[in-house]
């Protein structure tokens, strides 16, 4: 009887929701929007708003909260969102799989990556989309604290992140391909002619920085602390080809990986500074969730990065 009562409970969402409200509420936790929701699975609003209104229900928590447009997630809404990931994922891996055994490779292919990889996560997708045509392919590009939340979202199949500070979440972390990081000057710059500048030098000139939550900005602001220097901060930018323009533009020097470089021709306007202790040595990772069951596209991609990804490196 007591077993009875149980396994009721247990399965009271088996019962009542759907797999459609389930992959309706987790586009709505994603999008934190009724109309990009709408218009992402090809439905009404009235359609969307009925169908998470009865998974809210089956659930029996309210899972979000709307404060004029804006949509938030409660605690519950968060939990909730990740179980429904989970089982999209699971039914997709299964789709994959059975394709698989058909001999197809079809599927999607969702990887994240940390803004310096920008230039050359896209050659190696490229790549490995010639060889399995029928992929769908995102990428998606943030920083490192936009990629750990992406991370502990469950927001992708596989990630690409520079230093992998510790956390709560298991990781697979499997070291890749080298991420040095350089200071860049105008080329006209006095600096720019000299050799094993210290870095009290540096100090004292003005520099762009990246945003909060950006792996390169908390390096600088350790090293620089490391040695009891101030860093005179002139300007913020969130993008590494921005950061590239201002310092061109002289509103002061900067850190970036060598990556950003690349496309950088003899001509450049910009130069790479000698300054003691650079290029400072990094890497990138490839990363997942340790214990995550990786799709069959995501698997052969992760195979196919550390068989050829570096050959798509070009550094310096
Ligand atoms: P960031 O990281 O975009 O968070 O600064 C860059 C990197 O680690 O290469």
């Amino acid at each position: 009887m007591n077993r009875k009562r149980k396994g009721v409970a247990t399965h009271h969402l088996i019962r009542h929701a759907t797999l459609r409200q389930i992959q309706v509420f987790e586009a709505v936790a994603r999008n934190l929007s009724f109309t990009r929701t709408a218009e992402e699975l090809y439905l009404t609003q009235p359609t969307v708003s009925a169908q998470v209104k009865t998974f809210c229900e089956a659930v029996g928590m309210p899972l979000y909260e709307q404060v004029g447009r804006k949509i938030y997630l409660t605690e519950a809404g968060e939990m909730a969102a990740r179980s429904c990931r989970e089982v999209i994922d699971t039914l997709a891996n299964l789709e994959m799989s059975i394709a698989d055994l058909g001999g197809l490779k079809r599927g999607r292919l969702r990887v994240s990556v940390i803004t310096t990889a920008k230039y050359f996560a896209p050659v190696a997708m490229g790549e490995f989309a010639r060889q399995f045509p029928e992929i769908d392919l995102e990428l998606k590009v943030t920083n490192r604290k936009g990629l750990l939340q992406r991370l502990e979202n469950n927001l992708s199949d596989l990630y690409i992140s520079g230093h992998v500070p510790p956390s709560n979440l298991d990781l697979e972390v499997i070291p890749f391909a080298p991420n040095p990081l350089v200071v860049i000057a105008p080329r006209s710059h006095p600096l720019a002619e000299e050799q094993d500048i210290p870095l009290e030098r540096l100090a004292r000139e003005s520099f762009i920085l990246r945003e909060e939550g950006s792996g390169i900005r908390s390096t600088v602001e350790r090293l620089f602390t490391e040695h009891g220097l101030p860093i005179r901060q002139r300007m913020v930018l969130d993008s590494n080809e921005a950061i590239k323009h201002a310092v061109v533009g002289g509103l002061g020097l900067a850190v970036v990986s060598q990556h950003a470089l690349n496309l950088e021709g003899e001509n450049s306007p910009i130069a790479t500074l000698d300054v003691q202790g650079f290029p400072l040595e990094r890497q990138w990772n490839i990363v997942y969730p340790r214990g995550k069951e990786l799709s069959v596209v995501a698997r052969h991609f992760l195979e196919f990065l550390r068989e050829k990804g570096t050959s798509y490196i070009k550094l310096g």
